[in-house]
């Protein structure tokens, strides 16, 4: 089969967000964030209030870290050092969901179930001592509304999470229940908070100067630290839930899978951006150039492995082409098929700094912009190929040389750290 070059083009243009688009994005993301502070209801952003501001980096002691954000669910217990310094002593993890064994993730999967689950974790993070006090901080990973540090209600599931009874539930209600049940009195929860703001808290405990936190993952979000000038309210972080921005000019590949996902609708920009859904994107457009109505299982892990093909004939691209879609294609196909994965990885990247540049914008008001780092956690951040150097390249593109002041830093495991942090925060 050859790829029809014209009807390919298209595509790519489609996928393609240039210079006046970037700076759209960047001033919509803005706006939204002003209105956000304003009215939550007239913004696309949901700007939950987490009732956390940042560590000192002098926080002590021991805790216990929940980190429930994906299929992958961990318990850590962390010691906590001061002078930035911790030490993980224990390290728990098991998957909500092994294909053909169990599934505490899909429909027909129960609050209870799901909980019982993770209180199983818990016993063993403490090897089943029912006795020693332990103070948990919980990284609950999804978009929660707070009235304090350590109650918080799901709003809504997303990336594709259909457990029943947990969305309107205040998470840690569950999360006691279910420790009960296994006779666990002596785990306190202390903190809930979204890993956004795990990651902030883990970067500004352990270098300063971070007021920006972001996931680039399965999911996408982003949280920064609102300093509330001038006005009588402390600094606070804020949950934007930026995978909701909506102010985006989705394609037929995004409204389509839009539709076909859990609840359509909803979280646009992370539907475009984030791990969990760029292979399906890739596959769509695919399904389309081959002019078949199926669904071939691409995973972003895919992509970067496309992408990184860097043989003349493109073999790997044609091996995992054959493997998934059944197809034969040439080098030249390859190359078209290549090109497609970057573009949906870059376009990806940009709109992901867009919203870093909202932020910055809306952070330095009209004063110089300050030396800081945004902190990234995040598997599409830290192993696609070609999305940290497009996020510095629309960083310098929006920013001019301003984007000197700014850098990104990886900030890997910081939901374990970030929840012990906020756990000790909570006994100021
Ligand atoms: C959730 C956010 C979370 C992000 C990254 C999104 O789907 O709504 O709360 O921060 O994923 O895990």
């Amino acid at each position: 089969m050859a790829i029809d070059s014209s009807a390919f083009q298209n595509i790519i243009d489609d996928f393609t967000v240039d210079a006046e688009h970037l700076r759209i994005v960047a001033a919509d993301f803005r706006y939204d964030l002003r209105k956000g502070l304003a009215d939550p209801d007239a913004s696309s952003l949901r700007m939950l209030k987490s009732y956390v501001g940042l560590p000192t980096g002098e926080e002590k002691g021991e805790y216990l870290a929940l980190d429930f954000g994906g299929t992958n669910v961990r318990v850590l217990r962390i010691r906590l050092d001061g002078d930035g310094k911790f030490e993980v002593l224990k390290k728990v993890a098991k998957p909500l969901r092994i294909a053909g064994q169990y599934d505490y993730v899909g429909k027909g999967s129960t609050a209870e179930e799901q909980f019982g689950f993770i209180a199983g974790l818990v016993d063993e993070a403490i090897d089943g001592d029912h006795e020693t006090k332990f103070l948990l901080g919980h990284t609950f990973s999804f978009p929660s509304s707070q009235t304090d540090l350590n109650n918080a209600r799901l709003i809504i599931w997303t990336k594709e999470f259909a457990t029943a009874g947990v969305e309107g539930q205040v998470v840690n209600d569950l999360l006691l229940a279910a420790l009960k049940k296994r006779g666990i009195e002596n785990v306190e929860p202390r903190a809930v908070i979204n890993d956004t703001v795990a990651v902030l808290l883990a970067a500004a405990y352990k270098r300063g100067a971070t007021y920006i936190g972001s996931i680039y993952a399965t999911g996408h979000n982003t949280c920064y630290l609102e300093p509330y000038a001038g006005e009588a309210t402390a600094p606070m972080v804020l949950n934007l839930e930026s995978g909701g921005f909506m102010k985006l000019a989705p394609n037929r590949f995004d409204t389509a899978l839009d539709e076909a996902s859990e609840k359509p609708g909803e979280q646009r920009l992370e539907k475009m951006v984030s791990g969990r859904y760029m292979g399906e994107l890739f596959g769509l457009v695919l399904a389309e150039l081959f002019g078949e109505k199926k669904d071939y299982g691409f995973t972003s892990i895919d992509m970067s492995s496309i992408i990184n093909d860097d043989t003349k004939e493109k073999h790997n691209v044609q091996g995992i082409l054959k493997d998934k879609t059944g197809h034969d294609i040439d080098t030249e196909d390859a190359e078209h098929i290549q090109e497609l994965a970057s573009a949906i990885v870059i376009r990806s990247a940009r709109l992901v700094t867009a919203s870093y540049v909202g932020i910055l914008w809306q952070l330095a008001g009209d004063k110089p912009l300050e030396k800081q780092h945004i902190a990234i956690d995040g598997s599409v951040y830290e192993k696609m190929p070609l999305a940290k150097e497009n996020i510095m390249r629309a960083l310098y593109e929006l920013l001019g040389e301003d984007a000197a002041q700014v850098d990104t830093v990886l900030e890997t495991g910081g939901s374990g750290l970030g929840a012990a942090i906020a756990a000790a925060m909570s006994q100021k």
